[in-house]
């Protein structure tokens, strides 16, 4: 800081920080996912709508066995980046689980309902030592608790939902593509009912990649560059309303590209069915007919 303004001395340092590795790897992976999922439900979408066409068994198995692949290396990665969150950004991860106290034999919380102006968590469903064990990997392995940052620490509630979101995306995730992946393997083909599970999934990806980016970037408040700028001190002296006009705007145009997005994939996978010759239709069968 010079003259209260932040200046970058070295740029080789703020791209190779300590948490680039895993966000680089954690984050090429959920792209991956999003893809998987979403060649994968678009496939089975085509087949349940009668579309016969080489093209969707071939697309529908790669989207399966791109997601089993990936979704254990993501979760095994996520493990480690919450290690090196818990590291760096320890209140991060003290929001993240919803633990008030600093202290060993931290429950894991699969459910709560943190309250920061009274500092505790209502509604808890608990699983005892669960944080202890995942951060610190021994059940009385000591996790931060957000009492040591008052002041000093992110929203509470939108990083312990927006965590469980991801989470839960990926064990859904994991459940389906190994589900998919085993019928594929033993029968070759999915019954319409897990077919119908690969559809609903379809943006799962785009679900989990938003929650984990709420998670890391709501996460570092009050900072923007932590330890050394707030984001309050960063913030422009454009005033709101103008602010508030153009987000405003983005979030418009942005609702109706992903409304039109969405409208053209469905549209296309519908457009698609019939446009096989009943010789060109490919023998084998990736929707077994139940
Ligand atoms: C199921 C187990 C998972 C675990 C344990 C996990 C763990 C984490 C952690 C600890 C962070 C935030 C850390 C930080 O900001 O310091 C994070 C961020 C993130 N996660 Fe996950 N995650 C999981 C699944 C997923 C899945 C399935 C996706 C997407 C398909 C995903 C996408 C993301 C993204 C995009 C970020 C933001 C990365 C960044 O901008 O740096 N995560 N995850």
């Amino acid at each position: 800081m010079r003259d209260g303004v932040a200046h970058a001395t070295d740029w080789i340092a703020i791209i190779f920080n300590p948490s680039m590795p895993y966000r680089l790897t954690h984050m090429l992976i959920a792209s991956g996912l999003t893809v998987a999922f979403l060649v994968a439900g678009l496939s089975a979408y085509r087949w349940l709508k009668g579309d016969r066409s080489p093209a969707v068994p071939a697309a529908l198995k790669t989207g399966v066995w791109l997601a089993a692949l990936l979704i254990p290396v993501q979760i095994f990665v996520g493990d480690l980046h919450g290690l090196n969150t818990l590291e760096h950004q320890p209140q991060k991860i003290a929001a993240m689980e919803g633990n008030w106290e600093t202290g060993p034999n931290v429950p894991f919380l699969p459910f709560a309902w943190p309250d920061e102006a009274a500092r505790r968590n209502h509604y808890e469903i608990a699983i005892p030592n669960g944080a202890s064990l995942i951060l610190k990997h021994s059940a009385d392995g000591v996790v931060p608790g957000l009492n040591d940052y008052i002041g000093n620490h992110p929203p509470v509630k939108p990083l312990f939902f927006g965590f469980r979101i991801m989470v839960g995306m990926g064990l859904a995730m994991l459940a389906l593509s190994w589900l998919g992946a085993f019928l594929l393997l033993r029968r070759g083909s999915l019954p319409p009912l897990v077919a119908r599970l690969f559809v609903l999934m379809s943006f799962s990806g785009w679900i989990a990649t938003l929650a984990g980016w709420y998670v890391t970037e709501i996460g570092r408040q009050p900072w923007l560059v932590t330890g050394v700028l707030t984001t309050a001190q960063a913030a422009s002296n454009v005033p709101a309303p103008m602010i508030g006009i153009s987000l405003a705007a983005y979030l418009l145009v942005y609702a109706a590209l992903l409304t039109a997005y969405i409208g053209a994939l469905f549209y296309l996978a519908r457009k698609a069915v019939g446009a096989t010759p009943a010789s060109k239709a490919y023998p084998f069968v990736p929707v077994a007919a139940e």
